[in-house]
């Protein structure tokens, strides 16, 4: 077995998660244990109850992350874990799992930064990207313009002022009805309506911001005119002319950003990046494969590999932070 393996842990929301990658970015194996069906009923993500779950889920799915990748910890050379953003009792579920395991090795440790993360999926083998280029990142929390110079980190051109992307399928998803989460429902629901079916508005919001909460209140209005039976009948259509929207707004800022900067090379990250209209509407960007796409802990690893590792006993007083 290889000497320089990492681990990576990922609680920051809903998916526990642990994976093995090597120092040269391959993915020996990545465990992601969603609790989605847990918080389906209410809507949403719950804090307490993925914190109890988190707690429940780490070991094993470490343990599992190590079985599928044929390693052990003596083979583990550095340990990797978010430190924020997201739920706080939920990180730091993660963060005191990987300290003890760390301590308990006297293995280095590097806090990392979910964004930073998403970012760094695109740092995988067997294709890395090498900066500089210009990346979207789309997810359930956050949704940026980013003008990425090296692989430690970024400079933010833009964001969104309300909701993030991933948010507006989430709560889309929830006025027709799809359950939580809902991008996925609403990706395959869109393939069969009419994109032009509705107009929905894009905000026009200065510079390279964006803004996704006129949006969902469109649609909630729309929705609110149908009879049931209309719906039902429409929903295809909706979820169509919906989804488009927000890729249009998404790839009108991303051309505009990559415009801004220059960069000949655009980029998606986060979990919106897995909507295959997003995917076919920029066939110039790169995009990471589906499975990297939502939360997984080998885009942490691969962000450890580009941070200063903490040494024992310098992690242990680390803290977990909410927001960016
Ligand atoms: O990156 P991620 O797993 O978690 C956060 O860091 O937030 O992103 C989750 C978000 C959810 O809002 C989910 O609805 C959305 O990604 N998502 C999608 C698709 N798959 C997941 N949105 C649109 N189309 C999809 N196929
Ligand atoms: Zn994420």
């Amino acid at each position: 077995m290889s000497a320089e393996l990492i681990l990576g842990i990922e609680t920051s929301c809903d998916e526990t998660a642990a994976a093995v990658v090597t120092g040269g970015g391959d993915i020996l194996s990545s465990v992601v244990s969603s609790q989605s069906d847990l918080h389906a009923r209410y809507g949403g993500v719950v804090p307490e109850i993925a914190s109890r779950r988190h707690l429940e889920l780490v070991s094993p799915v470490v343990r599992a992350a190590l079985e599928d990748a044929h390693a052990t910890l003596d083979d583990v050379r550095l340990v990797g874990v978010t430190q924020g953003p997201g739920l706080v009792g939920a990180l730091l579920v993660g963060l005191s799992a990987a300290k003890a395991l760390a301590w308990a090795r006297g293995l280095p440790l590097v806090p990392v930064d979910h964004l930073r993360a998403h970012v760094a999926t695109l740092y995988l083998a067997p294709d890395p990207l090498e900066p500089p280029f210009t990346c979207l990142l789309a997810s359930g929390g956050h949704t940026m313009l980013l003008s990425v110079r090296n692989h430690a980190g970024f400079d933010i051109l833009g964001a969104t002022l309300d909701d993030a992307a991933g948010e507006a399928f989430d709560k889309g998803a929830r006025l027709l009805g799809l359950g939580y989460p809902g991008g996925a429902a609403i990706d395959s629901l869109a393939a069969e309506g009419d994109p032009d079916a509705y107009s929905f508005p894009i905000a026009r919001v200065p510079g390279l911001d964006f803004s996704f909460s006129g949006l969902k209140t469109a649609l909630l209005y729309t929705v609110r005119g149908l009879g049931e039976d209309e719906l039902e009948a429409r929903r295809t259509d909706l979820a169509a002319s919906y989804q488009r929207a927000i890729v249009g707004a998404l790839v009108g800022r991303l051309r505009a950003a990559a415009a801004e900067t220059g960069d000949r090379t655009i980029a998606v990250v986060g979990g919106v990046s897995a909507n295959s209209e997003l995917r076919t509407a920029l066939p110039e960007a790169r995009f990471v494969p589906l499975a990297l796409c939502t939360d997984n802990a080998a885009m942490i690893a691969s962000a450890a590999r580009f941070a200063r590792p903490l040494s024992t006993p310098d992690y242990l007083a680390l803290d977990a932070y909410a927001s960016v």
